[in-house]
């Protein structure tokens, strides 16, 4: 009878879904929307209607279901307990036991974006590659730290969550957290907006950011790429907090690779050019010259690594 895997990755807006087989193999993906409603609390018995309706559809019973990994937002800690993560409202949930009950097969969950570093390791640009440090830049900052091909998630599931590194202590604006000055409010998708909407708000510099009315990360690169001066200095300060970020990472963990994925990772060469420029500014002769490559897998690395956790649990 053959076997199934569900990768669920879980995002602020949407829930990336995928069908793998045990062999790896992607059969089906889809999206369904987050309900951050109510502190997220309708999210995992979303999750297992969504799941329940592709097994119906597609004549899988539920002995065939293998199990069902997830990628949260947030810290996760070994056994699926999740003690807050504001990227949906969660508190004090044990995500394995609550998606184990509603769908009745082994479920295990772990911080999106160290799983999105195991996805990339197994299928995309990570393979081969044994000391790799990947960063998600999306709604939120996530990070994926490989040392030695083991994910660093911390004794308490907050291992790699650069996205919460203390970049500018002076910071009034408070980051989703709670915190100040974290890398998350410069370098995500909704932090270069931030900075673009201050920058034009402070300053009469001509841009064609200024027609925008409903202004995107996508718009940023974009008017950047086509020359437009005030993007372009976006883009340069996000790749200077980035790689600065970055090179304390490097001179505690050493990485062979540095991986860039998430929606902004979309920009494409102007962002890895940009944060190595900046990297290489002043670093270490040990640490100079690291390789900043893009996610090959995309915005899929969460769901091929929520399936890669359920392989690694069944497969011994
Ligand atoms: C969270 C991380 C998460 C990242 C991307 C951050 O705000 O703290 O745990 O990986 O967003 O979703």
């Amino acid at each position: 009878m053959e076997q199934f895997i569900f990768g669920i990755d879980i995002g602020g807006t949407s829930i990336k879904c995928g069908l793998f087989t045990t062999d790896g193999t992607l059969k089906e993906k889809w999206e369904i929307p987050t309900d951050r409603t109510d502190a997220g609390a309708n999210v995992p018995a979303d999750i297992a209607k969504s799941i329940e309706a592709k097994c119906k559809k597609l004549g899988i019973e539920k002995a065939q279901v293998a199990g069902v990994g997830l990628g949260v937002p947030g810290p996760v800690q070994e056994n699926g307990y999740v003690s807050h993560c504001p990227n949906l409202g969660w508190r004090d949930l044990n995500v394995n036991e609550v998606m184990e009950r509603f769908t009745g097969v082994l479920s295990v969950a772990a911080n999106d974006a160290n799983v999105a570093a195991l996805g990339e390791m197994w299928k995309g640009g990570g393979a081969g590659v044994k000391n790799l440090v990947l960063v998600t830049l999306g709604t939120g900052v996530g990070g994926g730290i490989i040392v030695e091909g083991k994910i660093v998630a911390g004794a308490f599931g907050a291992g790699g969550e650069l996205g919460h590194m203390v970049m500018n202590p002076k910071e009034t604006v408070q980051c989703g957290c709670g915190g100040f000055g974290h890398l998350e409010q410069y370098a995500s998708a909704t932090g270069i907006v931030r900075m673009a909407k201050k920058r034009l708000a402070e300053t009469s510099q001509a841009s064609v950011l200024r027609k925008k009315e409903k202004l995107s990360a996508k718009d940023i690169f974009d008017a950047a790429k086509a020359g437009d001066a005030l993007a372009l200095s976006l883009v340069e300060e996000l790749g200077e907090v980035l790689a600065r970020a970055l090179s304390h990472v490097a001179a505690v963990t050493d990485p062979e690779v540095f991986v860039i994925g998430g929606g902004v990772s979309r920009a494409g060469e102007i962002l890895t050019k940009t944060v190595e420029r900046h990297y290489n500014k002043g670093i270490m002769k040990a640490l100079e010259g690291k390789e900043f490559r893009l996610a090959t897998l995309g915005n899929d690395a969460g769901i091929y690594g929520c399936a890669k956790l359920i392989l690694d649990r069944i497969v011994k």
